[in-house]
């Protein structure tokens, strides 16, 4: 039975296409998950040609103030500079190639490299050489030593991304479906939403597509991965609880999902977010987000590839507290990846209101937040249990096939949804992670029918 391909041959096109028809069944090669050439192949057509997630325009307040972020494995400077205008550069020195701003953020006029001493400037020039015109004469012509400009660089509501492919398409066209309902939580109040503190980061040994998946489409592992809530009395006994309201199912595999408020338990509307912060709600959206937001307990998704978001309630009547978390799901690896965890809240919520977000934040969702620690130690397992000879069988009439199956043929589209999408009526549906592994495989089969690429 086994077929254990030499993974030095890498993907070819059957497997691709053997991959093609399992995901049209709802069905998916557990291979896939730890797979050395698949991530290899990943990382240049799906991380080399997608816009991905870096930062907060709030992040970046001051000219000269500075953030370093990565894209994948490309180390990344994000300045401020004096026109008030954000540039992003490679964070390595021209020189040599020197990582040249180590520090995760600060405000500076000029970065210099630690290796010789090149100098540069807010907008990426070459401003200083060591002994410059002693060593190089007139030869050395500051002007072609720039920092190396991130090829595109484009903002939706404050956040920044980065994609490295010149010829992408819009960001604007990119998030696409996805802005609807990025525009309910990042546009519901007026000045939009700011990041507190500084991101958090910490290494997780699990594959990317496990934490997409995670946020992106699975409100089904809620009553189990975290059921000491329920055992505790704070969520509901009701197993079905996390089902209730839409996952819709978005272009270029982005995914979301609109929970709302458990049959039979009371809840206040617009997430629990203070009354005087209502009036602002009601101007901001339109007729049919509004009519959607006020019944949502928790919006919760995933913008391919590895940016997820994540705005829910805790806590209890009186003192309910809402936030958003953005989430990068950086790889280093197939069963490796950097969690990248920023907290955002409205500029315009009351001060004392965003202290109590920010800790129940810290208490959930934080590196270690209950609700974290609960599901980290799942991603593990699951890369724990995926590495190894049985289940890195590419023989696919082996039943190694994962799952996602839920609800294929019996739960239909709402037809009656008022946002973008299509909409299932309920969260306990396979929908969105089925569509996000059809963007995956669309990615990486992009010049399947360009024979010469392939060594059949
Ligand atoms: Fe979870």
């Amino acid at each position: 039975m086994a077929r254990i391909h030499n993974l030095r041959n890498g993907i070819d096109r059957e497997m691709l296409n053997e991959i093609k028809e399992k995901f049209e069944e709802g069905l998916f090669p557990q291979w896939i998950l730890t797979d050395p050439d698949i991530y290899a192949l990943e990382v240049d057509r799906i991380f080399g040609y997608t816009w991905q997630y870096l930062g907060h325009e709030s992040e970046l307040k001051e000219p000269g103030d500075y953030v370093t972020r990565w894209l994948l494995d490309d180390p990344v400077l994000l300045i401020k500079n004096k026109q008030g205008e954000i540039n992003a550069f490679l964070n390595s020195c021209t020189h040599r190639g020197t990582h040249l701003c180590t520090a995760d953020s600060g405000n500076k006029k000029a970065f210099t490299c630690p290796f010789h001493g090149w100098t540069f400037n807010t907008e990426g020039e070459l401003i200083g050489v060591v002994a410059g015109d002693k060593v190089y004469g007139q030869k050395l012509n500051k002007k072609e030593w720039s920092l190396r400009k991130i090829p595109r660089v484009e903002t939706y509501k404050g956040m920044i991304f980065g994609n490295m492919d010149k010829n992408a398409m819009s960001l604007d066209e990119y998030l696409g479906e996805l802005k609807w309902y990025l525009d309910i939580i990042l546009g519901r109040s007026d000045g939009g939403m700011e990041v507190k503190g500084g991101p958090q980061r910490w290494v997780v040994n699990t594959n990317w597509k496990l934490t997409a998946e995670n946020f992106g489409g699975d409100p089904y592992h809620v009553a189990t991965t975290h059921r000491s809530t329920v055992e505790l009395g704070i969520s509901p006994k009701d197993p079905l609880y996390s089902s209730y309201g839409h996952q819709v199912k978005l272009n270029h595999g982005h995914c979301v999902n609109v929970s709302t408020v458990v049959p039979g338990l009371n809840m206040p509307p617009y997430q629990g977010l203070p009354k005087e912060m209502w009036p602002m709600f009601e101007r901001n959206l339109s007729k049919e987000q509004l009519e959607v937001y006020k019944k949502t307990t928790v919006i919760v998704g995933s913008c391919f590839p590895n940016l997820s978001f994540h705005c829910p309630v805790h806590g209890s009547e009186g003192h309910l507290h809402n936030y958003l978390t953005l989430r990068i799901w950086r790889p280093m690896g197939p069963d490796k990846i950097e969690i990248w965890s920023w907290f955002l809240i409205d500029k315009a919520a009351p001060e004392a209101y965003k202290m109590d977000s920010y800790k129940g934040y810290v208490a959930s969702f934080g590196p270690s937040g209950t609700l974290e620690a609960d599901d980290t130690e799942i991603w593990t397992r699951v890369v724990q249990a995926s590495k190894g000879r049985m289940a890195r069988d590419k023989d696919l009439s082996y039943n190694n096939l994962l799952n996602y199956m839920m609800g294929m043929d019996e739960v239909l589209p709402d037809e009656s949804w008022p946002g973008p999408g299509v909409a299932y009526p309920t969260c306990y549906v396979d929908a969105a992670l089925r569509g996000m592994h059809d963007y995956w495989l669309e990615l990486m089969t992009s010049d399947l029918k360009d024979d010469s690429k392939w060594n059949d």
